[in-house]
């Protein structure tokens, strides 16, 4: 019997995006822009930051497990404190999700080219993990009702979703969910939710309160807070009071869990955070397919590019990176022709659009 069981041994870790300093030192760059992993280029919530020089004095004390701040969401959702859980950011709480409910012979059922992290965290569990295709870049949610086995226990649905960032509504929400049986757990990670929720067509999973969804949020978006890592799910008393006994006692750290009271005060962050987001995505989806991009209309903080072929999308992640713009290439999640750019200042757009514009990378006929 191996020490590494063989689902761990043939697992690819994470890959974390190039940082800022050391794509400056590599090709000798003063300006670079970071546009590969969806963080608000604004920098962190200036509340949040303030709550959190705040808590430093207690760091000698260990922290209360995110009640703080459960109450405080409780108290902005009109929910119970019993409904919610704090959490090292919401992969924390999909890594305690993974843990609680999976037995050896579960399936996991979910979109190809899911979000990595997800990907990552269920199979290293073992478990069957089973995908059905996109249907133009959207989740094929009818596909996946008629997926569902006696043996499916998760299903994974990120709206937006990461990385195509387009949504599913309401109407075929509803309409998935009439043919989920009870027992599987539906894992609704709204990592993306405050840059959709105004979209009257977005299905705001606060007003479900179903039994067996579990709503996954994060303060690393729009509130600037991925260094920090905090993130908060709601769900059946039940199922969070399982969760909880499975935990790290003291996760989220106190700094963290002041950082995210902080941000949820923040408007005014919020705000500017959107509205910069949205000149964002306006100017990518217009200049990208002016220069002949095929761009997938986005919800998020990000659009992804379809290019020709696996080459094309490393040869223009190369070029741009030469230019100072790190992109996310999609090759680990299962989109090797595709690529990621996550809007970031209104500078760092124009600078990746006049990179976009002098690239040699066209063209890419032939994709849907
Ligand atoms: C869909 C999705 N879920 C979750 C996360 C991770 O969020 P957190 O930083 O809260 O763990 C991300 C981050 O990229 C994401 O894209």
């Amino acid at each position: 019997m191996p020490l590494v069981p063989p689902y761990i041994e043939t697992l690819r870790p994470y890959e974390a995006g190039r940082g800022i300093e050391e794509v400056q030192r590599e090709y000798g760059l003063t300006r670079v822009s970071k546009l590969a992993s969806n963080e608000n280029p604004l920098g962190p919530s200036p509340l949040a930051l303030q709550a959190m020089a705040r808590s430093v004095d207690g760091l000698n004390l260990y922290p209360n497990g995110g009640l703080d701040l459960r109450r405080v969401l409780a108290e902005k959702f009109d929910l119970k404190t019993e409904n919610v859980i704090a959490g090292s950011g919401s992969e924390g709480i999909m890594s305690n999700i993974i843990r609680t409910f999976l037995c050896d012979e579960d399936e996991v059922l979910t979109t190809e080219a899911a979000f990595i992290g997800f990907q990552v965290l269920a199979k290293s569990r073992g478990v069957e993990y089973r995908t059905v295709p996109y249907r133009a870049w959207h989740y094929d949610l009818a596909g996946l009702a008629r997926e569902i086995n006696e043996r499916t226990k998760i299903v994974y649905l990120a709206n937006p979703n990461n990385p195509t960032g387009t949504i599913f509504s309401k109407h075929e929400f509803d309409d998935f969910y009439r043919h989920v049986p009870e027992r599987v757990l539906i894992i609704l990670d709204e990592a993306y939710f405050e840059y959709a929720k105004d979209n009257p067509r977005y299905p705001d999973s606060m007003h479900y309160r179903y039994d067996n969804v579990i709503t996954l949020r994060t303060f690393s978006k729009i509130y600037g807070l991925a260094g920090a890592r905090i993130g908060y799910g709601f769900a059946h008393e039940d199922l969070i009071r399982n969760l909880l006994k499975v935990k790290l006692p003291f996760e989220p750290s106190s700094v963290a869990q002041a950082a995210g009271i902080g941000a949820l005060a923040d408007r005014e962050f919020l705000h500017h955070s959107l509205e910069v987001n949205a000149r964002g995505l306006k100017l990518f989806s217009a200049a990208f397919a002016e220069l002949g991009f095929r761009v997938v209309p986005s919800e998020a903080n990000f659009v992804m590019l379809v290019l020709g072929s696996p080459e094309q999308a490393d040869q223009l992640t190369h070029e741009l990176l030469t230019r100072g713009i790190i992109v996310r290439p999609l090759r680990s999640f299962g989109l090797p022709h595709c690529v990621r750019i996550s809007t970031g200042t209104d500078e760092d757009n124009q600078r990746a659009v006049e990179a976009m514009s002098s690239t040699s990378i066209r063209s890419c006929v032939g994709f849907g």
